[in-house]
C-alpha cells in the first residue's frame, strides 16, 4: 500500500513529527543520506510555473542517488489530451514517485487513484503542502517547540490552507487575516480547527490585520494573486492593500517575530523591502530548507529512511 502526499492532512500529527525530525537530521549530516534513493526515479510535473519546488526536488533525488525527470505538462501527451489517469498509470511502469503541480485538487485525487506509486503535491489551487513541511521545519528551528503564534495575512489561498492545517496539527495558534470574501474554505479552517482541538491549538480567522498581528511570533504573507488569477491581480491590489507586511505591522507582532513567505514575492505589495530584506526575515532559510524538507518527504515515501 502506497501512501500519496496532497494534504498537510493525508500525514498524522505524530507522522508530522517524524517527517519534520528526518528533514533536520537529513539537513544537519546531508552525507548520510547520499545513496539512499540509489535506482529510484521520481517523476515531477509541472502544469503551472516553478522555480524553487522545481529545483530543490530535482536536487532532492539527485542527491541522495536517485534520478529525477522534470516534466513541463507542455512537452508531455498530458498537453493534447491524454488523461492524467492513463498518464499516471503509465509513469507507474517507470518511475517510483510522481510530483505533480497543477490547478485543481482533483487533478492530483485523480492521478493518486490511477498511479501504483506515491503522489505528491508540488501546490495546487488548494494546497501547498511541501511548502508547509519546509516552513514548520524553519519555525521549529527558530522557535522550538514553544507555545507559538502564527500568523497569516494575506490571500486565503493554497498557503494559507497547508499552514492552517499544519500549524494546527503541531498544537500552534494559527490565525488568518484576509479581506473579506477572501478567507481560507470553511472546510479547511473546521478541519484545522479539529487538528488544533485535538493538540492543544487554536484557530482564528478574521479580517482586521493588525488585531491577528498582534503579539504574533510568525507573520507569515503570500502573493495576493496566486498562479492562474492573474486577471484579477489590480482589483485584487485594491482589495488587499491594508494587508501587506510593512515595518507597521511587524511592530505589532511579538519583539523577536520573524516574517516568512513562500516565494515568489511581489515586492511592494504585499510585502515591503524593508520586511523581507529586513533582520526578522527567514524567507531564504524557508527555501532552503524545501530541500531538506522533501528529502525527508521522498525518504519517507519511499522507504530510505
Ligand atoms: N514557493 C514555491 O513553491 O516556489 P516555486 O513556485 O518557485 O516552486
Ligand atoms: N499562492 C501562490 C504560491 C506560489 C508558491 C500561488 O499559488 O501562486
Amino acid at each position: 500500500m502506497t501512501r500519496d502526499f496532497l494534504s498537510v492532512d493525508d500525514v498524522s500529527a505524530e507522522e508530522l513529527r517524524d517527517l519534520l525530525d528526518l528533514a533536520a537530521r537529513v539537513k544537519a549530516a546531508p552525507g548520510e543520506y547520499a545513496g539512499r534513493l540509489a535506482g529510484k526515479a521520481v517523476g515531477l510535473i509541472f502544469e503551472k510555473p516553478s522555480t524553487r519546488t522545481r529545483v530543490s526536488f530535482e536536487v532532492a533525488v539527485s542527491s541522495m542517488g536517485g534520478h529525477p525527470l522534470a516534466l513541463s505538462s507542455t512537452e508531455l501527451q498530458l498537453g493534447r489530451g491524454e488523461t492524467i489517469e492513463d498518464t499516471g498509470r503509465v509513469l507507474s511502469r517507470y518511475v517510483d514517485a510522481i510530483v505533480l503541480r497543477t490547478f485543481g485538487q482533483e487533478r492530483l485525487e485523480a492521478l493518486a487513484s490511477a498511479a501504483t506509486v506515491p503522489v505528491v503535491n508540488a501546490l495546487s489551487d488548494y494546497e501547498h503542502p511541501c511548502q508547509i513541511l519546509a516552513d514548520l521545519q524553519t519555525i521549529l528551528e527558530r522557535r522550538g517547540n514553544a507555545r507559538t503564534v502564527v500568523t497569516y495575512v494575506g490571500d486565503g489561498n493554497n498557503v494559507t490552507h497547508s499552514l492552517l492545517l499544519g500549524a494546527a496539527m503541531l498544537g500552534m495558534e494559527a490565525r488568518a487575516a484576509t479581506p473579506a470574501g477572501y478567507e481560507p474554505i470553511p472546510q479547511v479552517v473546521e478541519r484545522a480547527r479539529e487538528l488544533a482541538a485535538a493538540a492543544g491549538g487554536a484557530v482564528e480567522i478574521g479580517n482586521d490585520p493588525r488585531k491577528a498581528a498582534e503579539g504574533a511570533d510568525v507573520l507569515y504573507t503570500d502573493v495576493w494573486a496566486s498562479m492562474g488569477q492573474e486577471a484579477e491581480h489590480d482589483e485584487r491590489v485594491l482589495v488587499f492593500t491594508p494587508f501587506q507586511v510593512n515595518e507597521d505591522l511587524v511592530s505589532r507582532a511579538s519583539p523577536d517575530a520573524i516574517v516568512m513567505h513562500c516565494l515568489p514575492a511581489h515586492r511592494g505589495e504585499e510585502i515591503t523591502d524593508p520586511v523581507i530584506d529586513g533582520p526578522r526575515s527567514v524567507v531564504w532559510d524557508q527555501a532552503e530548507n524545501r530541500l531538506h524538507a522533501q528529502k525527508a518527504l521522498l525518504l519517507w515515501l519511499l522507504g530510505g529512511a
